[in-house]
């Protein structure tokens, strides 16, 4: 059942011409994907993932899941990028806003996140929340030897040694990485962990459908099979090229925009659980079409809270910019305003509504307003938040961001730019093997 609606009507008005005229653009993006004819076509296992995933896998998924939740309260999934911002996504998508004050329930583990950061004081912090609980580790690395992830996970294996024990440890500790070669791989089957595999052609930004995400979304207590028939069901529905097919008109739609001098997409959200769903969102279209000097800037804002900050210059800053709104149609849980008899705020004339009335309505009048303003407006609805629609979502964005890139001109499943910093990084740092960088970095900064 298809759970979410593209509405382009506020939008296309903006580039007609250019819509037109990349149809045939867009038909040879769809088949160059479908057919892998298409530049980076080696990383294209994410493309019928959906419908191929083995029923086992997911099973074997939540026996993990199971496994954890029977020897901990806490899991730690230690990863960053592409190995991190998926899982976050649909964990807090799904989650109650105020899960994290909670504490542990007896239904799922309560996931943390560590290695997205080279910060001190998160690693410490966590450390000393984690001192005397029960805790494991879900660590993710498609390489095996990113630097931050690196760093948290030889922190938090030795503090889980020195509570449990190295033997109990390694029960505690499961890996996510290449099937054969990296340094995790290495270490896991040194040191006997429990591994799941990232697919070889699957690369991270399009990962959170293999165990990468779904390992600890499972862990989080949602259910991995729904999510995984929901990105089946839109793989299934968006297969052949047509004037229909969402992908199709999404991708082609945001390049015309682009074409037509807009060259930000705002990704819009009216609700905070999507906050990291728009952050995930980022990783996908920045790293994907942010090369050889063009593509759109993915940025994101969560409204109605952003409308007190960055409302201004939506409204009214440079005119290089379009919206995605992402909108769910119907709140999980209800609240009505109530009267009160002082009315010294003026908001009686709202009690008796529900909040999302009010947030609808918010909704609305800014659309009115920012395509007034000159901000053309994509809509995206979804039914509900819940596992089969975000698995929808997920599919719909991948799907759509191959095409955009092929349309774009660009090889969207390599990520060249993102050594830069490192081999800086390494450089300064001294890293055995960078002795000449060392030298001419030093030189530089002198
Ligand atoms: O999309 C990507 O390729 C990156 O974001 C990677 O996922 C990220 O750098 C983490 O890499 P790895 O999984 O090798 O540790």
């Amino acid at each position: 059942m298809k759970s979410i609606e593209l509405n382009i009507q506020d939008a296309v008005y903006f580039a007609e011409k250019q819509y037109v005229s990349n149809k045939d653009k867009a038909v040879e993006a769809m088949t160059k994907l479908e057919d892998g004819t298409g530049e980076g076509s080696d990383f294209l296992g994410w493309l019928h993932l959906p419908s191929e995933t083995p029923e086992s896998l997911l099973d074997k998924i939540e026996k993990t899941a199971a496994r954890l939740k029977e020897k901990c309260d806490y899991v730690v999934c230690v990863g960053i990028g592409g190995s991190y911002l998926g899982a976050r996504a649909v964990i807090s998508a799904l989650s109650d806003n105020f899960a994290d004050f909670y504490g542990p329930s007896s239904k799922s583990l309560k996931v943390l996140f560590a290695g997205q950061n080279i910060s001190e004081e998160y690693t410490a912090e966590l450390e000393n929340l984690l001192t005397d609980k029960r805790f494991g580790i879900i660590v993710i690395s498609k390489s095996g030897t990113t630097t931050e992830p690196a760093i948290a996970f030889r922190i938090l294996k030795e503090l889980l040694e020195k509570q449990v024990g190295k033997e109990t440890a390694k029960d505690l500790i499961v890996a996510v990485t290449d099937e054969k070669k990296g340094a995790l791989r290495t270490l896991a089957t040194q040191e006997g962990y429990e591994t799941y595999v990232i697919p070889d052609n699957v690369g991270g930004r399009f990962s959170v459908l293999t165990p990468v995400g779904l390992l600890p979304i499972a862990c989080a207590g949602f259910d991995v099979k729904k999510l995984i028939a929901g990105a089946a069901e839109m793989e299934n529905t968006t297969r052949h090229p047509s004037e229909e097919n969402p992908c199709e008109i999404y991708a082609r739609l945001r390049n015309a925009l682009y074409e037509a001098g807009k060259k930000i997409e705002i990704l819009v959200n009216y609700n905070p659980k999507l906050h990291y769903f728009a952050e995930w969102w980022k990783q996908l279209y920045g790293e994907s079409e942010g090369k050889d000097g063009k593509g759109i800037f993915p940025a994101s804002v969560d409204l109605t809270t952003d409308l007190h900050s960055m409302g201004q210059w939506i409204q009214e800053g440079e005119r290089t910019i379009f919206e995605t709104v992402l909108t769910v149609k119907k709140p999980s849980i209800t609240r009505r305003i109530p009267e009160d008899a002082a009315n010294l705020d003026g908001i009686n004339y709202l009690a008796g509504k529900n909040i999302d009335e009010v947030n609808k309505m918010a909704e609305l009048g800014t659309k009115i307003a920012h395509v007034d303003g000159g901000v053309p407006v994509i809509k995206i609805e979804l039914d509900k938040l819940e596992e089969n629609t975000l698995g929808q979502l997920i599919y719909f964005f991948e799907k759509a961001c191959g095409v955009s890139g092929y349309i774009l001109g660009v090889n969207p499943f390599n990520q060249p730019g993102v050594e830069a910093y490192k081999k800086n990084m390494f450089a300064l740092l001294e890293k055995p093997g960078y002795e000449k960088e060392t030298q001419a970095i030093k030189e530089k900064i002198k």
